[in-house]
């Protein structure tokens, strides 16, 4: 008997054979705007400063390689919390606590494992589209996965059709929201969008699970913390999974958390012993050294303050790109066709290419980005925009 004969292959991951291609190709003006990192101005993904003299003192002061607990490392639970509830968040008195997690997709299958396993039956709505790896962590965890409408075939945000279908979720299903920088889209809701889907969430006694996997890269920390607040204050149960992968420059590091708001003190506790023992099966523990450098800078007001303000400088480099680009549009008449560019936050934007537009970019101009018309503004060079506009005019006026 061969054990492995009837096992087929799964496709790989369509954006790492878009790596691949680009890799491969050896047009030196090649562009990727495909994977989903940060990049600065010489296309690297770069370590923060703040990061790597955090780094420094805990090579020193390290003691001990023993396990964290379950939760994780306390200090960076709690700090975390306060950086995404904000610090004077009554909530963190004994009704919200962290989980730390193998990075933000950890969070993600902890949440599905917790609903899949403490709340069965409840599905999950995603919105449509969203980062596809929702679908299948949700999937994996047995959990079943429903759609509302976000960004429809036009390229716009829909809020009346995403209303209008959170209006009809079974109550007491969970609804998973981007919190800022929404991912692959751009598009994200306004404070009165917010407002509104608030309402339908408590009239359908939705639990929210809030996906933060971007914050302080779509309007500042607080600003992208608009919803999760609201949230947390508003309604008397809350899930969010917050990413340091990108804020930090800590993607391989694997550091996230899933933070429970729960109504009582008592209830958290409880769980938070659901969680600790589901972690338990998935990781055991999580991996310590992320979280300790998360840690050390929150803690530390002048590396905090070095961490943040090269933080603004990622953000500001993407709002910079996305308005480079339009007005280099603007010389081939498409400043209004991609005027959303603009409008959209974080590092990613549905440019609204069609799928045969994108492969020409590719095939004609080197220019790699997902079939579905995400394109990573980052991965923009600010010296040849004028040249990618001249490709983009190309594809769309042939
Ligand atoms: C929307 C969204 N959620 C969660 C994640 C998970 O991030 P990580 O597991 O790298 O922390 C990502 C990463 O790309 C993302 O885009």
């Amino acid at each position: 008997m061969r054990h492995f004969q009837p096992i087929a292959r799964v496709p790989g991951d369509p954006i790492l054979s878009l790596m691949d291609a680009y890799r491969a190709d050896r047009n030196p003006a090649k562009l990727d705007l495909g994977v989903g990192v940060y990049k600065d101005a010489q296309g690297l993904t770069p370590i923060p400063r703040a990061v790597k003299l955090a780094e420094q003192r805990l090579l020193d002061s390290e003691t001990s390689k023993s396990y964290i607990g379950g939760h994780g490392d306390a200090l960076f639970g709690s700090l975390l919390s306060q950086l995404v509830l904000g610090a004077d968040n009554p909530l963190l008195a004994n009704r919200a606590a962290a989980t730390q997690t193998p990075g933000g997709t950890g969070a993600l299958r902890l949440a599905g494992e917790f609903i899949a396993q403490c709340l069965p039956g409840r599905s999950i709505w995603l919105s449509d589209p969203t980062w596809p790896i929702h679908e299948s962590i949700f999937a994996a965890a047995g959990v079943r996965v429903g759609q509302y409408p976000y960004v429809g075939t036009d390229n716009r945000l829909n809020v009346e059709a995403m209303l209008a279908a959170l209006s009809h979720v079974p109550q007491g299903d969970v609804v998973l929201l981007h919190a800022c920088c929404h991912n692959p889209t751009g598009f994200d809701l306004s404070p009165r969008d917010w407002k509104r889907v608030l309402e339908v969430v408590k009239a359908r006694e939705l639990l929210p699970l809030i996906d933060f996997a971007y914050q302080g890269f779509g309007d500042g920390l607080a600003q992208d913390a608009f919803a999760v607040r609201l949230f947390a204050a508003e309604l008397p149960e809350v899930l969010i999974t917050s990413s340091c992968s990108k804020n930090f420059g800590l993607y391989r590091e694997r550091t996230g958390a899933l933070i429970v708001c729960a109504e009582q003190a008592e209830k958290l506790q409880d769980v938070r012993s659901q969680l600790a023992f589901i972690a338990r099966n998935l990781w055991s523990t999580p991996p310590a050294h992320g979280a300790a450098v998360v840690a050390t800078i929150l803690a530390d007001c002048n590396l905090r303050a070095a961490w943040s303000n090269e933080l603004d400088s990622m953000r500001q480099r993407i709002a910079q790109l996305r308005t480079g680009l339009v007005s280099a549009l603007q010389t081939h008449g498409l400043a209004e066709r991609f005027a959303h560019l603009v409008v959209q936050r974080g590092m990613f934007s549905y440019t609204g290419l069609s799928a045969l537009q994108v492969s020409r970019l590719r095939d004609e101009f080197s220019v790699y980005m997902v079939g579905s018309g995400r394109a990573n503004m980052a991965g923009l060079d600010a010296e040849r925009l004028d040249q990618l506009a001249s490709a983009i005019a190309r594809v769309c006026n042939d």
